[in-house]
This record gives C-alpha cells, structure tokens and sequence, in this order.
C-alpha cells in the first residue's frame, strides 16, 4: 500500500530553504579553485566585467528558465523535457548523464578535501606531527597514489552524501543547506578578515583584481579565450545544464518568486566566488607562492600556507577551517548533484504506477557511482602506474593519446564529457527550445503563477534565448572541443 506520502512529490519547506540549497549547489569546488585564478590569469578586472555581464544575459536567463521547466513539470530533468516535447527528451538524459559523470570524480576531490580536514584536526593536536618533514607537493603526490586511503575518503564523502539525500528533500538536502550555507558564509568572511593580517596579502588582490584590458588583443589569450574561460566557468559555477535546477525547481512550490531568485542564486554565487579569492590569492601571495588553479592550488599551495606560512597551532586550526568550509561547498553541491540522478529513478517509479522508493534508490545509485569512481581515484590523478598508482590513465588504457589534455586522467576525461561537451550542448539546445521552439510564454506564465509577479523586460529575455545565449554557447562549445583536440 502506498501512504498519501510516497505519492506527493517532495517540496521545499520553506522559500529560505530552497534558496540555501540552491546556493550550496552552486558555491562549490568552481568558486574556490576555478574562479580567482583563472580571473588573476585572464585579465583581473577586465575578466570580471565580462563574467559579470556573462551572469546577466546568460546565466540568469537559462537558471529561469530551468526553475521554471522544473516547477511547471513538476518533474526531473529526463520527464520535464519530454513533457515539453519528445524530441527534446534526449537533453534531458543528457541532463542525468552529466551529474552522473561529474559525480565520479566531484565526489573523489569531496573525499580528498575531508582527508586534508581531518589530517588538519590531527595536526591542531599532535603539533603538526603528521606534516613535519614533508613538503606539501610530496604529501599530497603521496596521498593521490595511496589507492585504498583515496578509496577509504571517497566512501566517506559518498556515504555522507547518501545519507542526506535519503532523508529526502526537506529533511535531508534543505535541513543541511539551511545550516550549512550561512555557517560557510561566515567562515568565509572571518578568514577573509583574518589573512589580511598578514603583510603582503594585498598583491593577491592586485593579482585578482587589477584590470587589464591588454588581454583582449594579447595574441596568446585574447577576448575569445577569455570569454570561453569565463562563460564555462560560470555555467559550473552556477550549476546550469545539469539538470540541477531543473531538478531543485520541480520541488517549488507555486508562491516562490522566480523573477527574484533568478537574480538572487547568481548573485550570492558570485558574490562568495569573489569571497573566496579574497581569502585563498591573498593567502598565497603573502606567503610567496605563485597563484595556482585546479587541485595544487586547493591541496598543495594553500596546504604550504597553513603548515610553513602560518604555522603553528593558528596555521593548523586555520587550515582546518578553510578545509571544513570547502567540504561544506563541495558537499552541498555533489548533493544536488546527486539528487538529479535519484529524482529520475524517482520519476520513473512513479510513471510506472509503483511507490517511489528513495532509499533503496539512493542506495543503488551511490553502489554505481562508487565503482564508476573507481579509476577516477585510483590512477593518482594521472600519476599512472608507473608513478606508483593503482591504475592508469584513459591515455594509456584506452589508448588514445592523441587527445593529450582530456585524457592524461580520469577526472579530464569525465570532466571533458560532461562539463565540456554536455553541459554547453544542453544549455544551447534549451535555449533554441525556449527561443525558437516553444517560446518565453512557458516561462512568463510560469512567473506568473505567483501572485502579484510578472517576468519583466519580455523583450530581453527572448533576445537572450533567441540570439545572445545560442551565439555565446556555440563559441564556447566550439572552444571546447577545440580544446580538447576533439575537432
Ligand atoms: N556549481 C558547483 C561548483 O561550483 C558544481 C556543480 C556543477 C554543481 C553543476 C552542480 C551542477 O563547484
């Protein structure tokens, strides 16, 4: 027998709630790793003028338009496409495909950033023990070889995880965001304050912020590469063509003002991005190192800061902090992630006449994923067996060595297929879907639906579906696959 429970689709709690989750989605790995370097490298204030500009006629456009596929659907990615129409439900397989690809390896870095906090924590009471004699480069590149350690963190990350998004909606994912999310947010401003303490910390932001406008003829990057750079990184960032808020939009209920959290996810995102640049350019730059991207930044560079920088207890409760508040971000966005790829099952279930079940569901997906994982965290991050770890790279086992940059590592090569190729193919084709196909009426009378709301400046948003977001996505897939040798 079913209870009334099982066949009520899950909501929200309360508006705040979907907020936090749908922030915790987007704050992540992309605003602490991704976002200050790559602006520091491409143009400081110049790359923030665009990725700005890129946040308003794009990524405000498309995350409408997913929250309101979601809510008007009230389904998952895969059968709200295929309730607009069925030839677009193979953007939304895509759009489960794609969090399910990021996931084997998201939840490898989730797990490697709760092995620095709790190595953190040791270190705060054996006085750095565990750290001395050893430099960060070779305790990380001894960590990332170590198979059953990275094996052992990942099924630690995976199983917190697993135990959130079983508890549902509302009493999982919303309940861990509404606490998570504001106690982030304070860290993240408390260590901001507290690494300007230290003298030098002021060329990091000269490094983050200092506009150069000479990018965009510089011949070696140039104003496309820099719009590539900060269009994909802002997608990621903001969690769009994933099936995310598709998926977080099916659980809003009617009275939630999307002409307000249109605006709202992206600016709190953007808002922390900038935050965290603050906190981690600084922290480099007073202690010497050169500014960094991706996980040398994460685990190696800042890792230096804390144990021979800063130092001392300080250093290691410091360290503990900055990696407790990343485990927050990553957590509260491989969740999201994670919920993309149960709500479709959960659809499934129910169109089929039978009682969703999410537990069982969870349970299951997490098994796949954790043995899909498994190459991601065992090839030592493109170490490969002869650099001392357990399995080699897709370059070497699947031989294809002609596409170098995608296949070097596991994490590259499923990181080109869903961030790469995936997520900017989802987004144009929802936007040609919204311009050209179905119309903004969808979402204009979804805006609507909420008492007093309307979508304002109509003529804007069907310019940005119809022209500005298919031009800009195209550039940036063709980038891509550019890039990664694939054309
Ligand atoms: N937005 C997250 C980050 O910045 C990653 C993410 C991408 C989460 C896509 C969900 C969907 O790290």
């Amino acid at each position: 027998m079913t209870s009334e429970k099982d066949t009520v689709r899950s909501q929200w709690g309360s508006k705040f709630g979907f907020l936090m989750a749908a922030i915790g989605s987007a704050v992540g790995l992309g605003n602490l790793w991704g976002f200050p370097y790559k602006m520091g490298k491409s143009g400081g204030g110049a790359f923030l003028i665009v990725y700005l500009a890129l946040v308003l006629l794009v990524g405000v456009v498309i995350m409408l338009g997913e929250l309101a596929l979601g809510r008007r659907t009230g389904k998952g990615a895969v059968e709200a496409y295929q309730a607009v129409s069925k030839k677009f439900a193979w953007v939304g397989y895509m759009g489960v495909a794609a969090p399910f690809l990021i996931l084997t390896f998201y939840n490898v870095l989730g797990g490697m950033v709760l092995k620095y906090m709790f190595a953190f924590i040791e270190s705060m009471f054996s006085g750095g023990a565990n750290f001395a004699n050893i430099k960060s480069g070779a305790y990380f590149g001894a960590f990332i070889c170590n198979g059953p350690d990275m094996l052992l963190y990942l099924g630690i990350f995976m199983l917190l995880n697993v135990v959130i998004v079983m508890s549902g909606v509302e009493g999982g994912i919303e309940r861990f965001n509404k606490y998570a999310i504001p106690a982030l947010a304070v860290i993240l401003v408390g260590l901001a304050a507290y690494v300007y303490t230290f003298p030098g910390a002021e060329k990091g932001l000269d490094f983050m912020f200092r506009p150069d406008f000479a990018v965009f003829s510089d011949p070696e990057i140039g104003f496309f590469k820099v719009l590539k750079t900060a269009a994909g990184q802002m997608f990621f960032s903001l969690s769009l063509g994933m099936g995310v808020m598709i998926t977080y939009g099916s659980y809003l209920s009617k009275d939630q003002d999307l002409s307000r959290e249109m605006y709202i996810v992206p600016l709190a995102d953007t808002i922390i991005a900038v935050l965290t640049g603050m906190v981690v350019m600084p922290a480099c730059f007073a202690f010497g190192l050169a500014p960094a991207g991706g996980p040398s930044l994460l685990f190696v560079s800042l890792h230096e800061v804390f144990v021979t920088g800063m130092g001392g207890f300080s250093g290691s409760f410091v360290g503990f902090l900055f990696y407790f508040l990343t485990f927050l971000a990553a957590i509260s966005s491989s969740m999201s992630l994670f919920e993309v790829c149960v709500a479709y099952v959960l659809d499934r279930q129910v169109r089929k006449g039978k009682a969703p079940r999410r537990i069982l569901t969870t349970v299951v997906i997490a098994a796949v994923l954790f043995v899909v994982s498994l190459p991601v965290a065992l090839d030592g991050l493109g170490s490969n067996v002869a650099g001392g770890a357990a399995m080699n790279s897709p370059g070497v086992m699947l031989g294809l060595k002609k596409i170098p940059m995608a296949f070097d590592c596991w994490l590259d090569f499923f990181d080109m297929l869903s961030e790469g190729v995936m997520m900017p193919l989802g987004s144009l084709v929802m936007s040609i879907m919204f311009g050209w196909v179905v119309g903004t009426k969808f979402i204009a009378d979804e805006v609507a639906l909420t008492p007093g709301k309307e979508l304002r400046c109509r003529g804007l948003v069907d310019l940005c579906f119809k022209v500005i977001v298919p031009v800009i996505l195209v550039v940036v897939l063709w980038a891509q696959l550019q890039e990664f040798g694939l054309i």
